[in-house]
């Protein structure tokens, strides 16, 4: 019998446990690892799941592929590939990924580092657009894992806004939708996940309407003087509405974010658009061409006076990260 490989095992925790900072709906968090031989198990927590805004397990999906996605930036930094095999058993479909240390590679930690200062700024941003540039380089960070990033159109803008407005009314309609809001905003200190008051300003000075957060208490963060004039909308378009897209999907949402985190801008996730179909539906029309609407964001340059937005908690990793 060989041995498994102790140090190719710690790697693969302390990948694991950098993945913890990964974003997820409503910072549910909803995922845990198993550690075995000498590879982890990222495995989807059900008990996590949204039951009236989630009930298909997309944001779930989205969520365990920006861990997953995480984790692999962890294991460049150490200087090794990642051996993932996605979805790897249909009969256990919770099972969302085999994550091996690949061949060793020149250690990067660009987007390592980003993990630590990316966080969800849902303040207006600044006046000025970003830059065509790193647009395209956000491009090429979905197009890595078979997403397209559709950049929305000046033209396109008031379809846009409108889709996500319907969304926000149906949403505040329906009491077993704000019951998941709530549920989430409403977490304790000692919970260590949800959303709290300090990340959500109050809903001014947006030109997108934002997800209303603060049902249950007053919004605590200070929107700062931002006018949000020069903020870029994308929506990340897949191919398939399969798990296996909506989890490529969450791997190019990390991917996006670390990498513009790692240019300077700040961005913060719009998904009610997804979660309601007439919504959802106008974003496909918008996006034409045949690909589904996955998860839309806004970026922006940040308001120099305004200071990075609070990090959020994370659950300990010893509650997510199962040793053998
Ligand atoms: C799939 C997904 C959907 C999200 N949807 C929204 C959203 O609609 N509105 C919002 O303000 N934040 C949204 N977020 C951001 C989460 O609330 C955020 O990641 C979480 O609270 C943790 O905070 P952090 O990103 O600052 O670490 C979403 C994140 C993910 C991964």
């Amino acid at each position: 019998m060989t041995m498994p490989d102790r140090a190719e095992l710690d790697q693969i925790a302390e990948a694991s446990i950098a993945a913890v900072r990964a974003p997820s709906i409503f910072n549910t968090q909803p995922w845990r690892w198993r550690l075995t031989g000498n590879h982890g198990e990222l495995w989807a927590d059900r008990d996590r799941q949204l039951a009236r805004l989630d009930p298909g397990g997309r944001l779930l999906l989205l969520s365990c592929g920006a861990a997953l996605h995480h984790a692999t930036v962890a294991l460049l930094a150490a200087g090794y590939a990642a051996d993932v095999s996605r979805l790897p058993e249909p009969q256990r479909p919770d099972l969302v990924a085999r994550v091996r240390r690949g061949p060793p590679c020149p250690p990067d930690d660009e987007l390592y580092r980003a993990i630590y200062r990316r966080r969800t700024d849902r303040r207006p941003f600044g006046d000025e657009r970003p830059a065509g540039a790193i647009l395209a380089e956000l491009r090429t960070a979905a197009g890595r894992h078979g997403v397209r990033l559709h950049v929305v159109r000046h033209d396109q803008l008031s379809a846009f806004t409108a889709a996500v407005a319907h969304a926000g009314a149906v949403e505040h309609d329906d009491a077993g939708m704000r019951g998941d809001v709530l549920a989430w905003t409403t977490r304790t200190r000692a919970d260590r996940d949800g959303v709290p008051a300090r990340s959500v300003p109050a809903a001014t000075g947006r030109t997108v309407a934002p997800r209303d957060l603060a049902l249950a208490r007053p919004a605590a963060l200070e929107p700062g003087p931002g006018s949000d004039r020069g903020t870029a909308y994308v929506v990340l378009a897949i191919a398939a509405e399969e798990p296996g897209d909506w989890l490529a999907a969450g791997e190019a949402l990390s991917d996006v974010w670390l990498t513009l985190t790692a240019r300077g801008l700040v961005a913060s996730p719009i998904s009610e658009v997804i979660e309601v179909e007439p919504a959802r539906q106008a974003l496909r029309r918008l996006l034409g061409g045949g690909t589904a609407p996955a998860i839309a964001l806004r970026i922006g340059v940040p308001v120099a006076d305004n200071g990075p937005a609070p990090a959020t908690a994370r659950r300990c990793a010893t509650d997510i990260v199962g040793l053998p």
